[in-house]
């Protein structure tokens, strides 16, 4: 009797804890869902993107003209943009919308605007993006210069077609100043 009487207690307080270990848990998922949503609602200051002169808005000529689903190599327009990004399975229309050319598209259909392009490469560029949000990645500036502070977007450096930067050719090693060991070199003799 006594004995079971401890052990109620025992598995009362077992149980205490994990009501209270779980509540903690589940507020926990709450607090970073809330944060989360926040997180996505959140709109970046970016610069204007970094259109060629002349080619935006996009519907100046595809208003009128009937979308080529088609995955082919352009011959009357845009010749200059060569994709290589993921080439083999990609094509223009996942990432610019058919129906409305002056808009990006999201892999869930979502239409966005040019300026939240940043969204489009985190579908795919999950920890790029992260870092990006903080700083980590990319570029930022303002603030401590005075001005507003502004984020450059993913294309201002990388060129969504081609984004993958090229290497550049290393510069010859240093050389050793000659005319330390031979004065006469420094008078070009
Ligand atoms: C990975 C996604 C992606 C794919 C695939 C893609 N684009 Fe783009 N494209 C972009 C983004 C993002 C921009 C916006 C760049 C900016 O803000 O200036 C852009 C810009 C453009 C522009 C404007 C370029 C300029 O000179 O300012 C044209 C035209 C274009 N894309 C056509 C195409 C065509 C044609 C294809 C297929 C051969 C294609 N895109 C494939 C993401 C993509
Ligand atoms: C000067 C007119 C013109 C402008 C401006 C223009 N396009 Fe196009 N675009 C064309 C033509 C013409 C084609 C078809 C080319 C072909 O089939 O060889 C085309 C084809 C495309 C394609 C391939 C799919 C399809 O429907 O044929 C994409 C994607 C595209 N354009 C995106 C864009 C985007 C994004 C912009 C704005 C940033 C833009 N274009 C601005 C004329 C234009
Ligand atoms: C649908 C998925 C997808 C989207 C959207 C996407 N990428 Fe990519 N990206 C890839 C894949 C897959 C590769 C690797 C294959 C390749 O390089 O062809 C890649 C490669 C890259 C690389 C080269 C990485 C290296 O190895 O150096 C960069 C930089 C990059 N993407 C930037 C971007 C930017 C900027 C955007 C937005 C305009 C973007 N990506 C949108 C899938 C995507
Ligand atoms: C201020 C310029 C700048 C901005 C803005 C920028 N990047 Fe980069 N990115 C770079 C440089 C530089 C590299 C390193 C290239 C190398 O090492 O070859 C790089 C590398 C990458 C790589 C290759 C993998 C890696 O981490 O080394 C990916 C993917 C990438 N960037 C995606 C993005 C995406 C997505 C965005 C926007 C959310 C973005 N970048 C914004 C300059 C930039």
């Amino acid at each position: 009797m006594y004995y079971s009487k401890q052990q109620d207690v025992c598995l009362e307080r077992v149980n205490m804890r994990r009501i209270v270990l779980l509540s903690f848990l589940l507020s926990l998922f709450v607090f970073c869902w809330v944060l989360d949503g926040r997180a996505k609602e959140e709109d970046f200051p970016v610069p204007r993107p970094p259109f060629s002169e002349g080619i935006f808005p996009c519907s100046n000529c595809h208003a009128g003209m009937e979308a080529n689903t088609k995955r082919r190599e352009l011959k009357e327009e845009h010749t200059n943009i060569q994709l290589k990004h993921g080439s083999v399975s990609r094509w223009c229309l996942d990432c610019h919308d058919a129906t409305n050319r002056d808009m990006l598209k999201l892999a869930s259909g979502e239409h966005i605007d040019f300026s939240h392009s940043y969204e489009l490469c985190g579908q795919c560029h999950g920890p790029t993006y992260r870092d990006w949000k903080v700083g980590v990645h990319g570029k930022r500036i303002g603030y401590f210069d005075g001005g507003p502070r502004t984020y450059f977007l993913c294309v201002n450096c990388h060129n969504p077609h081609d984004p993958k930067f090229k290497p550049i050719k290393p510069e010859p090693p240093p050389f050793k100043p000659l005319y330390k060991y031979n004065p006469a070199a420094r008078s070009g003799k």
